[in-house]
């Protein structure tokens, strides 16, 4: 995979406009097969899935005001549940997860579980995406929330993967407001997340912004990108032109 050259990094107030601009293109882009998100809350980014043949939104108090993709279906359960209660393949009908989106409980030892389940449901050429982990400051970054906008310390899980997976291909575009990690070359047959959780968490959870801030862009390396740096992140497109979702299929809310 090409590391991003300096010819490929925007300046600043380039690239796009926020994360939305961002999944819009990876959805357009990837084409997944079968699309997971944990986090929907109004269903803004779910709705970027329009393509997806299968688009699984996860939360255990939707608020839908956008359209529920063509492909899509809500699952009013937490990512916790939809694990260990809900069987996610049954669901997918054994298909792995192609493009999945993290943007659900904003605490790092949440994050860190639901990419470690979902990698579980992945293929090796899948994309997990992770939203929040670019902080602003150390208020909005923080464990504990006392502002509108806030991204928690889902950052951590950059740190964390850097160091426990350095199997991972590991991107953290710089797009607003919060930043979106690109994740690749995945691993479901990993066990390193399960098996040391404890110790990341020990390690991880008690670290302030004001600890890493001298050391934020070596920890972080948040990169501004442009698309075609992007698009040399990712695998190929899951599927090719002809295939399209069929309106409704999955459609509907309530519990699996
Ligand atoms: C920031 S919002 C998601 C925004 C949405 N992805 C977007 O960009 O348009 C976070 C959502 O996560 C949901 N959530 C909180 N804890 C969760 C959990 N344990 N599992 C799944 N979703 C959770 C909340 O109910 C909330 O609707």
């Amino acid at each position: 995979m090409p590391e991003p050259g300096p010819l490929d990094t925007v300046a600043q107030g380039d690239g796009f406009e926020d994360y939305y601009g961002l999944l819009a293109a990876l959805h357009g882009y990837l084409r997944p097969r079968v699309y997971l998100e944990i986090g929907v809350h109004e269903g803004h980014s779910f709705q970027l899935a329009s393509d997806a043949l299968m688009a699984i939104g996860v939360d255990p108090e939707p608020n839908l005001r956008f359209p529920l993709p063509p492909g899509g279906r809500i699952l009013r359960v937490t990512s916790d549940e939809l694990f260990t209660k809900v069987d996610l393949a049954t669901v997918t009908g054994g298909q792995s997860v192609d493009m999945a989106f993290i943007d659900g409980a904003h605490l790092f030892e949440n994050a860190l579980t639901d990419f470690a389940n979902i990698e579980r449901h992945c293929a090796r050429g899948s994309t997990v995406l992770i939203h929040d982990c670019v902080p602003i400051d150390a208020v909005t970054s923080s464990r504990a929330r006392t502002t509108v906008v806030w991204s928690g310390d889902v950052w951590k899980l950059v740190v964390c993967l850097r160091r426990w997976r350095p199997d991972l291909e590991v991107t953290t575009i710089d797009v607003p407001p919060t930043g979106l990690a690109i994740v690749t070359a995945l691993d479901p047959t990993s066990s390193v997340l399960g098996d040391n959780f404890g110790e990341m968490c020990t390690e991880l959870v008690p670290l302030t912004y004001d600890d890493i801030a001298g050391d934020f862009d070596s920890l972080l390396r948040p990169v501004r990108l442009g698309w075609t740096a992007i698009q040399g992140l990712l695998p190929a497109p899951y599927r090719g032109i002809n295939e399209r979702p069929v309106g409704g299929r999955l459609s509907g809310t309530g519990p699996a």
